[in-house]
């Protein structure tokens, strides 16, 4: 039994409609009972349209609420932007920051990571924050070097991640939707050397600090990577849209713990 409780989140990225989200919320609500709640911590990451909905689909059940992204700023003249105090009154506990499809194609670089992930901690939001190397980085020889930077920029927040609120996801971006999945060994080796790099970045809490894998996580490999001793559960996108798929990979996580 390890002392940090797994955690499986659902990004469900820019997909589904509100039948579609329905459906897929209350057959988790249906398959998410008290006792796996107990074992895992579950959550959802749905579009921002949907939170309300899904904030009151949820509620009662021990699936815990997410947004896939938050804004750097508090209020005012931001267009187009979602704060975390926003995210707080839709009943969020969670928000992604730094996922690899936000730094590719919408420019968040390693400074707005730590700025939406700082505003975030300190209104009480919890953070997931992804890091992962590309296909072409890991192919030069440069998974650790990648990593040890994006984990180095996150110091500046370093003392306000307590292990509760601050998750980071281990993602390398090669396999994210493509069905390639990392092996739980190459898994293993990089979720050790990112818990050893935020130490060094002076987070206290890295020994409590959950590290997620995501990319290309089903049913079919869950078991194998959530075994590892530094993986403590998966951040779940294309899996995430089908409830029994993300509930056997909860289940998978759960098992793991022994
Ligand atoms: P995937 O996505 O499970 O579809 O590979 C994971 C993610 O991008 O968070």
């Amino acid at each position: 039994m390890r002392s940090r409780k797994p955690l499986v989140v659902g990004n469900w990225k820019m997909n589904g409609d509100r039948a579609s989200g329905e459906r897929l919320l209350s057959a988790l609500v249906k398959g998410v009972d008290a006792a796996l709640g107990a074992r895992v911590g579950v959550a959802v990451c749905p579009p921002y349209p949907y939170l309300e909905q899904a904030r009151a689909a949820l509620e009662g059940a021990p699936i815990e609420l997410g947004a896939q992204d938050v804004s750097s700023f508090d209020n005012g003249a931001y267009t187009g932007e979602v704060s975390a105090t926003m995210l707080l009154d839709f009943g969020c506990r969670w928000a992604i920051v730094g996922h690899s499809e936000r730094r590719a194609l919408f420019g968040d670089d390693d400074e707005a990571v730590v700025a939406k992930a700082g505003r975030a901690l300190e209104h009480g939001l919890g953070v997931i924050v992804c890091v992962g190397e590309t296909l072409d980085e890991r192919e030069g020889e440069l998974t650790e070097t990648v990593l040890a930077r994006q984990v180095g920029a996150l110091k500046a927040i370093g003392s306000k991640a307590d292990a509760q609120r601050f998750v980071v996801a281990y993602e390398p971006v090669w396999a994210i939707g493509t069905g390639r999945t990392a092996s739980p060994e190459q898994a293993q080796s990089a979720h050790a050397f990112i818990r050893a790099r935020l130490a060094d970045a002076g987070f206290a809490a890295a020994t409590n600090t959950r590290i997620l894998y995501g990319g290309s996580v089903k049913p079919a490999n869950a078991e194998s990577l959530f075994a590892m001793p530094d993986i403590d559960g998966g951040l779940i996108g294309g899996a995430a849209l089908s409830a029994d798929d993300f509930i056997a990979i909860a289940r998978a996580a759960a098992n793991a713990q022994g």
